[in-house]
């Protein structure tokens, strides 16, 4: 999907969507640089978009992982399902509170690592809560929960849900963005 695509969805549904552009490929790498994600039996990616941090995922992935990828929007999901072909993926077109489930499918308990790019700050409490209480409970004991914003608006909501929660930053972004990296 392209640029022009992107800003389409955002228009049509800026609240689910949360940003005019793809994101960079700095802000994808301060999001996977530091996780090991070859190691990983199981990679959640909540919230694909066009697929930016997808295809690097995909590229950082070893032999052993498998990586879920739940898009609720229909047409970034629609693109996606077009453009991504990897034996190892499973693209869902569903909300992400429905994690468990598909890690389920897959003969698992727990994700080791989830990679989210939810919107958080345009959610209602109640939902953002929700989404980060579910995210944590199919997180492994060891796991790690990298989730990106514009704003430091959601750090106390994660910081109530984790343990710790480190942050990061980039200005090669538009608009530039704050990396939170969580365990339990
Ligand atoms: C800010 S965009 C990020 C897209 C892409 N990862 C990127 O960084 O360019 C947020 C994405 O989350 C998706 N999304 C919003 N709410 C969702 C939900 N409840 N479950 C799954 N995906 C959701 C939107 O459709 C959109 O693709």
């Amino acid at each position: 999907m392209s640029k022009s695509s992107f800003i389409k969805q955002f228009f049509k549904e800026k609240k689910m969507v949360g940003s005019l552009a793809p994101s960079s490929r700095f802000l994808a790498a301060k999001m996977l640089n530091h996780v090991p994600i070859n190691e990983a039996k199981i990679v959640v990616e909540l919230g694909p978009g066009t697929g930016v941090f997808t295809k690097k995922i995909l590229e950082k992935m070893g032999d052993n992982t498998q990586l879920i990828v739940i898009e609720l929007n229909d047409d970034f999901y629609n693109a996606l399902d077009k453009k991504l072909k990897h034996p190892n993926l499973h693209l869902k077109h569903d909300s992400a509170d429905q994690i468990g489930n598909f890690i389920h499918e897959l003969g698992f308990e727990k994700a080791d690592l989830i990679i989210s790019s939810l919107p958080l700050a345009n959610f209602p409490a109640e939902l953002r809560n929700r989404l980060l209480l579910t995210a944590r409970k199919f997180l492994s004991d060891q796991g790690k929960f990298v989730q990106f914003q514009y704003s430091l608006q959601s750090r106390k909501a994660l910081k109530k849900v984790f343990h710790s929660v480190k942050l990061n930053f980039t200005a090669l972004n538009l608009p530039p963005a704050f990396v939170y990296t969580c365990s339990k």
